[in-house]
């Protein structure tokens, strides 16, 4: 039978120590993307993630309902998961970028990330105001770059259903940082 998910992420994704800098474990997804089995594993958890919720309810749709709209991403490894999320799940997908891609009017903030800080920016107009997002990244670690990803959703006028991640780095609390916002992770290390 085939292992459960946790474990088959574990299996494929490779630990690099003191990556990018002395002291970080780089968890590095790129072979879990590039197995075909279990990037289609991983895709469809993250699709079902808000849905399996039982706070789901409270998000406001019928039986068939999946707790949000629209996925929104994050430049650049969470583009990779964001659109065949968004696939899987039947809506569209809206790119939160680093500073300086996107063409038209933004919002943009600044953030502090576990190896360094960067800026992240969205179309003003990306989102209709109430629509529920589903915002999918590949790791939570302090959560810097979430908790920047989900202030700028909230300023274009969107409502996060939840937060998903293939891999959470418990240690770093990045879900704490982002209550009360709902976080799910495929796998925790
Ligand atoms: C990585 C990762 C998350 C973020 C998590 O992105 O893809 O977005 O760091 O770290 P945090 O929880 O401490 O904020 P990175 O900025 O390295 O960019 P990339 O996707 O372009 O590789
Ligand atoms: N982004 C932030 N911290 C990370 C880590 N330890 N591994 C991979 N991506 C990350």
């Amino acid at each position: 039978t085939a292992p459960p998910l946790d474990q088959l992420i574990a299996s494929i994704a490779v630990d690099i120590p003191d990556f990018p800098e002395p002291g970080v474990v780089f968890r590095d997804l790129t072979p879990v993307f590039a197995d075909a089995g279990a990037f289609r594993l991983v895709v469809e958890a993250l699709a079902a993630s808000v849905l399996e919720d039982p706070r789901v309810a409270a998000l406001g749709g019928g039986p068939a309902d999946q707790g949000f709209d629209v996925v929104v991403g994050v430049e650049a490894r969470g583009f990779l998961l964001a659109a065949a999320v968004a696939l899987a799940a039947g809506t569209g997908v809206v790119p939160v970028r680093k500073a300086g891609k996107l063409p038209r009017q933004t919002v943009s903030a600044d953030y502090v990330l576990e190896y360094g800080t960067a800026t992240l920016e969205m179309h003003t107009d990306s989102l209709v105001p109430g629509q529920r997002v589903l915002l999918v990244d590949d790791v939570l670690a302090t959560g810097g770059t979430l908790e920047a990803a989900v202030g700028l959703v909230e300023q274009v006028g969107g409502v996060v259903s939840a937060v998903s991640v293939v891999v959470e780095l418990p240690a770093l609390g990045g879900r704490e940082r982002l209550r009360p916002h709902t976080v799910h992770a495929l796998w925790a290390t």
